[in-house]
């Protein structure tokens, strides 16, 4: 009996003390990441539209001094580099995306003085700022365009793309241009059609002749020589054309335009682009600059090229899958999340001067500022550099015309009711409850909306529990906090439809970030024992909860659209 007992006492001492080594051997110890060294992995980027940032001159539309007089403002938000979509002297037919002189500032918003001294207050508070470079097209006024649409025998008419008709009042193949239409326009002058992709004054230059290169290359110096750390590239998909004009597969039903639909297989995304994108890669990196892509991809493979097969193309191509997501979704954000982050370093938008504000697309129109904040708790902390569409920061919403008699950007008149057009997203920015939103003293370009007198910065600021000072408080822990800077990106409950759960983590530090992205009360478990962190002690750091939880080892409970940022110690 007395042998029996002290045969189990030692199987019993030898179980107590092998099986938890045994155990413990099978949480793989983790592996930290290589912490991003370059500026613009742990910089914060900031979209202007200009027209409708700040208006210094008081004629209801913004301008470089407005940017200029609001860097502070951008600088205790936490942005470390502002984006100015086009600024240059434009016809503004396509408000600026149809530029006329790249190497000036339109009057409009001011003069290159204006611009060196925005880059100079920007350099002061240790900002930078990034150009927009329209590369796809110019303006049809551009003296370029003026020459070659001169004669069939001007200077500069191989810098666009002309051809002959198909025959009489027939251009030259099926391409449509993505602002409705055919792409071609038929220009009685020489006889012979020129292709635009964009609006009929936005001709698309010819990338194949050296000169356009050289000329636009010239420029992209002449502005890093200015002080300029970066561009975003406007529409790199489509520099490039099948010179035997192929015509492009037809598919199934019509666009809002009411053109047959068609697959962009002969203009756009083809092999040429990369050859340019390693070149202006290799331009930017003498003035370590940034290069920042409007890439428009189907799926992730798309977006990988991007970056370039060995990291020599875009640093920062933008993810606009992200986007796509329809609603709500913790399933299709993981998806999204996890499939950027294996093609590179992951670039996060919700909205832009193109996209409808996150506010209103993602909002269910009960909870919106929950999820304004939710979204911002998800995109600044998530393993990337994020870009802030102005506004974001306040909760602004769109604002769509009702009226086609109201609409300002072109394509909402030729494709109303379906297509309103842009100008939603592009409303002015909203300062203070005065007379338009304190943006200028005369009535603004598009109108503010109503619900400005609640959702405005000096109003945002004074109410601890606004979208401004959340946006403030997820900022300042992304500088604070090496993890959400720097550390991988986990996810953790990846089968959990209603909870998208992830840790952020570094060397020795650990943030777990938990967002309810249902509309009722979530109780999980966090399967943090894969990462040897079940028994880890919460420290809550951010959090849109009544009662955060102290533990993570039981039931956690997330109110509707709740997020809980909190750190993790073992
Ligand atoms: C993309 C820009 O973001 C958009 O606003 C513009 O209309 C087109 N490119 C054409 O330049």
């Amino acid at each position: 009996m007395a042998i029996r007992f002290a045969i189990f006492i030692l199987i019993l001492a030898v179980a107590l003390l092998v099986l938890p080594r045994l155990f413990a051997r099978r949480v793989p110890p983790f592996q930290a990441p290589a912490p991003p060294q370059e500026w613009w992995q742990r910089a914060v980027f900031y979209e202007v539209y200009p027209r409708s940032f700040a208006d210094s001159n008081d004629n209801g539309i913004g301008d470089i001094p407005g940017i200029t007089s609001r860097l502070d403002y951008l600088h205790s938000l936490g942005v470390d580099a502002v984006w100015i979509t086009p600024c240059f002297p434009s016809p503004q037919v396509d408000f600026g995306y149809d530029v006329s002189d790249y190497e000036n500032i339109d009057p409009m918003y001011g003069s290159l003085a204006d611009m060196d001294l925005l880059i100079a207050e920007a350099k002061k508070r240790d900002m930078r700022i990034i150009l927009d470079f329209v590369m796809n097209h110019t303006s049809d006024q551009h003296p370029w365009f003026l020459d070659s649409r001169s004669s069939r025998t001007a200077a500069k008419r191989d810098w666009y793309i002309w051809r002959d008709g198909k025959g009489p009042g027939q251009p030259p193949n099926n391409w449509t241009s993505v602002f409705g239409g055919s792409a071609w326009q038929y220009d009685p002058a020489t006889g012979q059609y020129y292709y635009h992709y964009f609006y009929p004054q936005q001709p698309d230059l010819n990338w194949r002749n050296p000169a356009v290169k050289k000329a636009m290359f010239d420029s992209v110096r002449f502005w890093y020589e200015r002080g300029i750390s970066g561009f975003r590239l406007d529409a790199v998909d489509t520099l490039f054309e099948d010179p035997n004009l192929t015509d492009n597969p037809v598919l199934p039903g019509t666009n809002k335009f009411g053109d047959p639909k068609t697959e962009e297989k002969y203009n756009a995304k083809l092999p040429e682009v990369h050859d340019i994108l390693r070149e202006l890669r290799a331009l930017s990196d003498q003035y370590h600059a940034v290069l920042i892509g409007e890439t428009w991809t189907k799926t992730i493979e798309e977006l990988k090229a991007y970056y370039g097969l060995h990291d020599n193309e875009l640093q920062m191509p933008m993810d606009f899958l992200f986007t796509t997501v329809p609603k709500l979704s913790a399933t299709d954000f993981r998806t999204q999340i996890s499939g950027v982050n294996s093609a590179g370093w992951p670039v996060y938008v919700v909205s832009n001067h193109d996209i409808v504000r996150s506010y209103t697309r993602w909002g269910d129109g009960v909870h919106n500022d929950q999820i304004a904040k939710l979204i911002a708790a998800m995109y600044l902390t998530l393993r990337g550099t994020p870009i802030l569409y102005y506004g974001e920061e306040i909760g602004m919403k769109n604002t769509d015309p009702t009226l086609k008699d109201e609409v300002k950007d072109p394509i909402g008149r030729r494709g109303w009711p379906l297509e309103k057009g842009r100008d939603g997203e592009r409303t002015p920015m909203q300062w203070s409850d005065a007379p338009n939103a304190g943006f200028s003293s005369v009535a603004p370009w598009l109108p503010v909306p109503p619900t400005y007198k609640t959702y405005n910065v000096e109003t945002e600021l004074k109410d601890p529990a606004s979208i401004l000072n959340f946006y403030k408080g997820v900022l300042a822990l992304r500088r604070t906090q090496p993890a959400l800077r720097d550390g991988a990106w986990i996810a953790v409950n990846e089968n959990d439809p209603n909870v998208l759960a992830y840790l952020r983590r570094s060397g020795d530090q650990t943030i777990l970030v938990a967002l309810n992205m249902s509309d009722a009360p979530q109780a999980i478990r966090l399967k943090l024992g894969p990462q040897g962190l079940s028994s880890a002690r919460p420290t809550t750091l951010l959090t849109t909860l009544s009662t955060p939880p102290d533990t993570v080892s039981g039931k956690v409970h997330l109110e509707p659209f709740g997020v809980w940022i909190a750190r993790l110690d073992k």
